[in-house]
């Protein structure tokens, strides 16, 4: 399976819409950029929940929601309340390195503590009504964190652990660390999806190798560096996927996937402001699928003026 990573701001419904209505069926399944549990009010997570709600993602491709924080109770209500929608999954966060989310024991923060990842899964899980996955890093501080979690998550019915090799600290950046995640994977006793860096074909190649009892991975910012990703690594190994693809040349080039996506966001009901920012967000990481100068496409990043901005994007995407 290919599985398109939550990415709060990005890989939200009007993408994964967009994503869906180009390349249909690229990706098997999302999971949902993170919905917060704050303080057990559920303030932030009840916006949110818009982002999964069952009748808007008709479109979209399927949508596992993931949680972040370490409430119990607010995970119970929350998880169960998604199941009432139609939802039989939640994902967990424990891997969002953020220091204000992780100083709270939350994402990654809590890897350092596995006695309340313990408690915390102790009081969710014989409560839930939907089934959970989890998503973790290899620790906060310490890639050997997950050396003291591993045993904790293989005492529960999880139906996967995805893992992003590397530690909180190092946010997005740095090396993956391939050595460990090579030591803990016959560990884990559930299913593994790997996550990290899988920017090319040639990436998704060397993890199935490195690694073949590792049949799911999934994708991040390689997809929207290249939206076209996805159905290459589906094309170059048809033996790894049950679905048949469309020729690539068939395919909506990157080019016709930003206009789409941009079209969806003219269409949002939000300021001009916001608009803009939106814009922006994505044309950071989806200009790259673009050849022209790095120069030309900053003008984008450093106009204020929606006419402007739709004008030097229309020229780079004819
Ligand atoms: C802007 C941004 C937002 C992210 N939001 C989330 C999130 O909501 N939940 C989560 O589990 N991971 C989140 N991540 C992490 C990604 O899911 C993924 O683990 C990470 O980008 C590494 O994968 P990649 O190299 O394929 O991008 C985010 C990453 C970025 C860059």
């Amino acid at each position: 399976m290919l599985i398109l990573a939550p990415m709060q701001g990005l890989t939200e419904l009007l993408f994964r819409r967009a994503f869906q209505r180009c390349y249909h069926n690229a990706f098997d399944c999302a999971i949902s950029p993170f919905l917060s549990l704050t303080h057990g009010n559920l303030k932030d997570a009840t916006v949110k929940v818009e982002d999964v709600l069952p009748k808007l993602n008709t479109n979209s491709m399927p949508v596992i929601p993931q949680l972040l924080g370490h409430e119990a109770e607010s995970f119970i209500d929350l998880a169960n309340r998604l199941n009432d929608l139609g939802y039989s999954e939640v994902n967990w966060n424990m891997g969002c390195p953020m220091r204000r989310v992780a100083a709270k024991h939350r994402g990654s923060g809590i890897l350092p503590y596995p006695e309340e990842v313990r408690s915390i899964l102790d009081t969710v899980v014989p409560r839930l009504k939907t089934t959970l996955s989890v998503k973790v890093r290899l620790g906060y501080y310490s890639p050997d964190e997950i050396d003291h979690i591993i045993p904790i998550l293989n005492d529960y019915p999880l139906t996967s652990v995805t893992v992003h090799p590397r530690t909180g600290k190092q946010m997005y950046s740095g090396l993956i660390n391939i050595d460990k995640f090579t030591q803990i994977l016959p560990l884990i006793n559930h299913p593994v999806i790997y996550n990290g860096d899988i920017c090319t074909p040639y990436d998704y190649r060397r993890i199935r190798t490195l690694f073949p009892s590792v049949k799911d991975v999934m994708i991040g910012r390689g997809a929207l560096y290249n939206p076209l990703l996805p159905m290459q690594i589906r094309t170059e190994f048809p033996e790894d996927f049950d679905s048949a693809v469309l020729p690539l040349t068939q395919q909506p080039t990157a080019k016709q996937f930003i206009v789409s996506l941009i079209g969806d966001i003219l269409q949002m009901n939000v300021s001009n402001q916001a608009k803009i920012r939106k814009i922006k967000e994505y044309w950071c990481l989806l200009s790259k699928a673009l050849p022209d100068s790095e120069e030309r496409k900053r003008r984008v990043l450093h106009s204020a003026d929606l006419e402007t901005i739709l004008r030097l994007i229309d020229e780079m995407t004819k």
